[in-house]
């Protein structure tokens, strides 16, 4: 029998928020992962079917996303697992999804675009917070001012991590940051630049953040030049900056292997709690180069709790044959009110100033 959707890393943090919902909202998901107990456990409390699978023997994972019309991938980093389940994907005929957040991987998801459409397979990475409100948002603001060659995002808000974004973190610490300048993606140093953003309720201090919106915004507003902001303390701001030094030791695998043992010990996530009384916001700008500019402000939920209804509507719209074969962005599969769909979500058109310090 086919499996309508197939969650993959549904045990992790994310993952079981995504495939609860997925339940909640009438879809009979099947779990997978490459924990057998895991999954298991998982698949009873929630009365799915289940796989167990890890993503190092292509023809394995083959064999288990051809059953499925719809693979949603849950597991990062996801510079090790989008490829080897893109690749399934693409050879089984099979739609793919996840909650990628990361450039690099990204650009890769890109880089399939026409390989994807051949399949006739639909690629939509990046259904998650990073990126669905900010792409939205871009896509809003690219809507208002088509001749737009400058896009900037602000996000203040993010608020308590889940182990796996922690990791993503660590990975990302290898890395310097990260913005587009002119089509290309250009690497820059961390926090390379400051800039005070008015979020709604007076300025605050934001510094460039290597965002998944580098990648996916020019695919949604062919806007060549962005750059994405978080707001963080002024201590934080000059303990980035020292870090910069350190970002060499960062790579050496021991140092990543050891550094993600302490995540896995220390970090649980956000408590239901936590992630109930937790509110996001968004500011964005894009300006042509006649000086012309427009300003939007949006307003989430709860990251971990948004990235669960956007990932499972995104599936479900999918499964409906409502998104075309190829590379799609959150705006460009559902268009740029994708975000104003979920409970929570506002969006005002602003006009306000701005000052960058460095
Ligand atoms: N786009 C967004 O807005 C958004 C939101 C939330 C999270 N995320 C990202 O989603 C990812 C997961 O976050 P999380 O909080 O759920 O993390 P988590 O609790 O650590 O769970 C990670 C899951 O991925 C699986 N996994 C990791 N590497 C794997 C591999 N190489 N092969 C197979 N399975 C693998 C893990 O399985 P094992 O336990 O077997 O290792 C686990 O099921 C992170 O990269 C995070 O940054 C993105």
């Amino acid at each position: 029998m086919e499996d309508e959707l197939l969650i993959y890393g549904s045990y992790g943090y994310t993952g079981a928020l995504v495939a609860r919902n997925a339940v909640n909202e009438g879809l009979s998901p099947t779990l997978a992962g490459r924990d057998a107990e895991r999954v298991e456990e998982q698949a009873m409390e929630l009365g799915c079917d289940h796989r167990v699978f890890s993503l190092a023997h292509p023809e394995v994972v083959e064999k288990h996303v051809e059953d499925a019309s719809a693979v949603l991938n849950c597991a990062g980093p996801f510079s090790n697992t989008a490829d080897p389940l893109i690749s399934a994907c693409l050879r089984a005929g099979t739609d793919y999804l996840d909650i990628n957040g990361e450039i690099d991987a990204l650009e890769t998801v890109a880089e399939r675009d026409r390989d994807a459409e051949q399949a006739d397979v639909s690629l939509l990475p990046s259904m998650g917070f990073d990126t669905v409100p900010t792409d939205c948002l871009a896509g809003h603001l690219e809507r208002r001012l088509p001749s737009a060659t400058r896009l900037v995002l602000a996000i203040d808000g993010l608020g308590t991590f889940s182990p796996g974004t922690v990791k993503s973190i660590i990975e990302g610490l290898a890395r310097p940051g990260a913005v587009r300048a002119d089509g290309e993606i250009r690497t820059v140093p961390a926090a390379w630049k400051t800039r005070r953003v008015d979020f709604g309720r007076g300025a605050k201090t934001a510094v460039t953040i290597p965002w998944g919106d580098v990648s996916t915004g020019y695919y949604t507003t062919g806007i060549p030049n962005i750059e994405v902001y978080a707001t963080v303390p002024e201590y934080a701001v000059t303990a980035m900056r020292r870090t910069r030094v350190l970002s060499p030791l960062f790579g050496a695998k021991p140092v990543q292997r050891a550094a993600k043992r302490v995540a896995d010990a220390v970090v649980s996530g956000p408590t239901a709690e936590q992630r109930a009384q937790s509110v996001t916001r968004i500011w964005g700008r894009v300006e042509n180069d006649d000086g012309r500019h427009v300003s939007a402000r949006l307003r989430t939920p709860d990251t971990y709790e948004l990235t669960a209804q956007t990932a499972v509507e995104a599936a479900r719209r999918t499964l409906a044959g409502e998104v075309e074969p190829g590379f799609q962005t959150p705006a460009s599969a559902f268009g740029p009110d994708f975000v104003l769909d979920f409970e929570g979500v506002e969006r005002e058109d602003v006009e306000e100033k701005t000052t960058v310090t460095s």
